[in-house]
């Protein structure tokens, strides 16, 4: 019995031209949705061959740009817009540290802290290398690229430079860990890859900085 009034079903909404189904009304997208509850088994099929009756019954409308939301781990949704910000923001603090490696390594003063400023010259270079990873990502993503660094603190104390440092540091591990997920949740792996690479320097950095100080890396 349910058959048949599914075959009608099929036939009313099989779409020849292409968009045909798109022009469905929401009253018709509330009826699949209930029909899809009360047959659960064969409804399975229908929503397979008609996406499109499936989309239409979804609470988020599509994104204004050109991919749907997908989702993260964390639940939240993300577009393709959203990431080319948050990497925009990740150049942000690229540049940030460029300039903060740059000046530190030369400002830090004290026979103790020699070893670390010429790490610090290291570090300079590589988030150099991150910068132009992260821009070749926003441009292959159709994006503007960024300028504007995150502000630098100063400081006269050695200690507080590598404070700085470290701080910053932890804030780009835990940025560039979402960053991932959000890469991964809309498809583009080799772009997470790349990132993966930035953050395993990401965590020398951090290690280093601790030594430097003294401390333990902090638990992110
Ligand atoms: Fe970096
Ligand atoms: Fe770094």
């Amino acid at each position: 019995m349910s058959r048949q009034v599914d075959h009608r079903h099929q036939a009313r909404v099989r779409p020849n031209a292409p968009d045909a189904s798109m022009q469905e009304s929401s009253a018709d997208a509330t009826l699949s949705v209930s029909f899809t509850q009360r047959v659960d088994p064969f409804a399975l099929h229908l929503n397979q061959e008609y996406p499109v009756a499936k989309s239409n019954s979804k609470k988020t409308p599509p994104s204004p740009h050109n991919a749907a939301p997908s989702e993260t781990k964390a639940g939240a949704e993300i577009t393709r817009e959203q990431l080319i910000d948050n990497l925009n923001d990740d150049l942000a603090r690229e540049y940030q540290a460029i300039i903060a490696y740059v000046v530190y390594s030369q400002a830090i003063k004290g026979a103790e802290y020699m070893t670390i400023a010429k790490e610090l010259e290291v570090h300079a270079g590589e988030e150099l290398s991150h910068a132009i990873t992260i821009a070749k990502q926003i441009d292959y993503l159709g994006g503007t690229i960024g300028t504007q660094p995150k502000p630098v603190k100063t400081s006269d104390s050695a200690r507080e430079m590598l404070q700085f440092d470290l701080d910053n540091e932890a804030d780009t591990i835990r940025n560039y860990r979402q960053r991932v997920r959000e890469c991964e949740a809309l498809g583009e792996y080799a772009m997470s890859e790349h990132i993966r690479e930035i953050l395993k320097d990401e965590q020398d950095h951090l290690t280093e900085l601790a030594s430097a100080l003294g401390i333990d890396p902090p638990r992110l």
